[in-house]
């Protein structure tokens, strides 16, 4: 079994495609990746890690991607215990297009899965984002790393880097 677990949603593969860039910036089997489709995904996420990335994108108006919606729910309906587990959180979003509710769903997977019991981390400065509103934002940071390959696709390597070293400690890696 990897040392942690990317477990993550996508809707048009950019989330997909981050997920394969953090799994390549580490040895081979250090870090594996669920897309929460598969239908292993909820059994892997609650038995096999305790050191998880979890990204998806915002849809809709500020809204869930559909299959975390519904992994979401798999881990509600089983009244999940997510105490003892390290949740680090990306978000893709549109600054441009969507700058009103940019990354607005991590907020509802931060609130469920702190709620859930799970410590959370992954903590990113607001900065060099152009926005008005965004209910991921706590103070100046938001509370999940913040990707933008629709505007700012150029910066994801960096960001994802830099975000990896800030929580790589963390996640025991
Ligand atoms: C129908 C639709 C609604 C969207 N709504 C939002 C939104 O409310 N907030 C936001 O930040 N981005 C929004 N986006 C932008 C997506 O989050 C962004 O394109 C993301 O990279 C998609 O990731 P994926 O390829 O993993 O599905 C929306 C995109 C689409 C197509």
């Amino acid at each position: 079994m990897a040392q942690v677990g990317v477990f993550f949603g996508t809707d048009t593969g950019n989330t997909r495609k981050v997920a394969k860039m953090i799994q390549k910036k580490f040895d081979s089997g250090v870090v594996e990746i669920f897309n929460v489709t598969k239908e292993s995904a909820v059994e892997e996420f609650l038995n096999n890690y305790t050191n998880i990335i979890f990204g998806m994108p915002t849809l809709g108006d500020g809204e869930l991607e559909n299959s975390v919606r519904d992994f979401l729910e798999a881990l509600e309906s089983q009244s999940a215990d997510l105490s003892g587990k390290t949740i680090a959180l990306y978000g893709l979003g549109d600054q441009e297009g969507y700058g009103h509710e940019f990354l607005d769903g991590m907020a509802v997977v931060h609130e469920k899965f702190g709620a859930m019991g799970a410590t959370l981390i992954g903590r990113w400065p607001s900065d060099g984002y152009d926005f008005s509103g965004s209910k991921a934002l706590d103070g100046d940071e938001f509370i999940c790393l913040g990707i933008d390959n629709d505007n700012q696709a150029d910066m994801t390597a960096d960001r994802v880097s830099q975000w990896l070293e800030q929580i790589s400690g963390d996640l025991g890696l």
